[in-house]
């Protein structure tokens, strides 16, 4: 589901407790082979990823990634700071839908991150949390499957939490591609790290999505599904973007409809967040991230309205 054909005999993969738990397996492997390598990571990511690396106390640094002004990616800024990578660094990417912003890199944009990073030497560690909640299964794995063509050592951290609608089962997979006669030594290692952590990852979870996964016609229902949940949230998108555009009289809110995933970052200040909370009861983080799955048809031009009433 996530690389397609033509990885197996360069993949080592284990189950994990969760997208979370791949991430920290995959850190942990990081460590265990370069102590000295760097995680490099977005600005801003998702508030787990800096925080489990501080406390496994690797050396971090942050590459530009988000522009508060356009609200789409400064791709300027991350490619002068993904300058800084040296040999051997791990750069966390997220693979499709980046939260905490929505905002993507375009398949021309990834391939010169990818170019970048290549002649760099650095290994990608892709985060891939919601892979067909925003252009379909397989358009979000694109990027993906180019980094794993392209780099001889991949790490990929993927969740079936929301894909799969089983967050409490904690259900995840860490992926490790390496040269086929590495294999064998790669798998070893991250065996011997689930041992040393909690001896197995949870079941029941894992054999959940591998009977939908192997099953013709469950398959077929999960991603007839999935592609449901996918275009209501593009159909919310477009309707928060065209009130917003009615309600501001501006074109300053079109980037939501560009946007993929579950969350956008508005680009309010924190007051205006303070204000929608005491002033129309509408709740949202500081940094003005909303979940756009939290919202339905009927709430839109609500929470609409409010904005344009405090900007
Ligand atoms: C970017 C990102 N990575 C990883 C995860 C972890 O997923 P899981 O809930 O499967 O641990 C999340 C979940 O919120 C996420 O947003």
């Amino acid at each position: 589901m996530i690389l397609g054909d033509g990885f197996a005999d360069r993949a080592a993969s284990v189950a994990t407790p969760g997208g979370t738990g791949a991430i920290r397996q995959a850190l942990e492997l990081i460590r265990m082979a370069n102590p000295q390598a760097k995680v490099w990571m977005s600005s801003p990511t998702w508030p787990n990823h800096p925080s489990i690396v501080k406390y496994l106390g690797m050396p971090m640094a942050e590459y530009r990634y988000f522009d508060a002004a356009t609200r789409g990616i400064d791709l300027a800024g991350l490619m002068v700071d993904l300058e800084g990578v040296a040999e051997g660094d791990a750069v966390l990417l997220h693979g499709c839908c980046h939260n905490p912003t929505g905002a993507n890199l375009s398949q021309p944009e990834w391939d010169q991150v990818i170019a970048l990073l290549a002649a760099k030497g650095a290994v990608p560690f892709v985060d891939l949390a919601y892979q067909g909640f925003g252009d379909g299964l397989e358009a979000d794995a694109a990027a993906t499957r180019k980094i794993a063509a392209a780099f001889p050592e991949v790490l990929i951290a993927a969740s079936c939490s929301k894909n799969f609608g089983i967050y409490r089962e904690r259900t995840g997979v860490l992926i490790a591609l390496t040269s086929p006669d590495r294999r064998a030594v790669v798998q070893g290692n991250l065996a011997y790290l689930n041992r040393q952590n909690y001896s197995f990852p949870p079941d029941h979870g894992a054999r959940l999505v591998t009977m939908i996964l192997e099953d013709e016609a469950l398959r077929a229902d999960w991603k007839a599904e999935l592609e449901e949940v996918r275009l209501n949230m593009l159909s919310l998108r477009r309707q928060l973007a065209e009130e917003l555009r009615r309600a501001t009289n501006s074109d300053r809110f079109d980037f939501v409809a560009s946007h993929r995933g579950m969350f956008s970052r508005l680009g309010l200040s924190e007051a205006q967040v303070e204000t929608l909370r005491t002033k129309h009861g509408i709740y949202m983080v500081s940094d003005s991230r909303i979940n756009i799955a939290g919202l339905n048809a009927q709430t839109v031009p609500v929470l609409a309205a409010a904005i344009a009433s405090v900007i």
